[in-house]
């Protein structure tokens, strides 16, 4: 059976005046499908995914979601879409406690007059919420109600990933999701990202520069250097050195 594309990028470019960041990139990501971009420093890894997100507006190309093009010119448009991105750390309000975070800017108001006048905010619904969803996602959090600024930047990150797919992100993009991360937080935000794929059937894009976390997260790698792919390779049939020596072009 032939696999379902979910997002396609035809002949995307992105130049920043003469500098061309990614230049003609094709790609596809299947659904259910875990993906990694890798390249040295300056491929242009970051202004990809941005470019996908909305966050840059591209110079030309076309971005295709589930076989239809789609009009992605900013952040809140690729959401539409089901594209949500995760960057370290970005993105919590640090004095907010995780229901609040989850919640952020789509506060659920209770169904009464008090809610409908004054906004009285349904808090018992939105910590249920979050109790279940990082149940799902096998967080165990001490005391739901503490800041997200006492938790663990690995506890952390998987709010904002929890968030993304709560809120029907159908299309994750993670740019170094374990960076300044501790040994242990780094194996969870790995087990997380897996489970995200059995848990909600999402297809994912990851961006590191850890060869190791590649082989084991993903099913197939792109390679990309100077803003361009030169290199794509199903996991199974690649090993680390090849990738490597895809990345340095030597
Ligand atoms: N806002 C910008 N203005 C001008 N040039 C930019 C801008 N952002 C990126 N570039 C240039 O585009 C190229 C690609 O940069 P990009 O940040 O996408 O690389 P990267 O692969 O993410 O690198 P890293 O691994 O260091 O994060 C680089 O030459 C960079 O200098
Ligand atoms: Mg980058």
């Amino acid at each position: 059976m032939e696999n379902k594309i979910v997002l396609e990028v035809k002949n995307l470019c992105k130049y920043f005046g003469g500098i061309k960041a990614i230049d003609n990139i094709n790609l596809k990501l299947y659904e259910k499908e875990i993906i990694a971009i890798v390249g040295d420093n300056g491929a242009g890894k970051s202004t990809l995914i941005k470019t996908i997100s909305g966050v840059y507006k591209r110079t030309s190309g076309e971005i295709y979601i589930n076989n239809k093009l789609s009009a992605i010119n900013d952040p809140k448009s690729a959401k539409v879409y089901g594209i949500e991105t995760v960057y370290q750390d970005q993105g919590v309000i640090s004095i907010l406690n995780a229901p609040s975070n989850l919640f952020l800017g789509r506060e659920k108001t209770i169904k009464n007059f008090w809610g409908k006048i004054f906004k009285f905010t349904d808090d018992r619904f939105m910590k249920n919420e979050t109790k279940n969803l990082l149940k799902k996602l096998d967080v165990e959090l001490k005391n739901i109600n503490s800041e997200i600024s006492t938790l663990s930047g690995g506890q952390r990150q998987t709010v904002i990933i929890g968030r993304a797919v709560y809120w029907g992100g159908k299309i994750l993009i993670f740019d170094e999701p374990t960076n300044n991360l501790g040994v242990k937080q780094e194996r969870r935000i790995l087990d997380l990202i897996k489970k995200l794929r059995e848990e909600f059937g999402v297809s994912i894009i990851v961006i590191t520069h850890n060869i190791e976390h590649v082989f084991e997260l993903v099913d197939r790698i792109i390679v990309l250097r100077n803003g361009m792919v030169v290199g794509e390779k199903q996991k199974k049939e690649s090993n680390h050195n090849e990738i490597v020596s895809m990345i340095t072009g030597v």
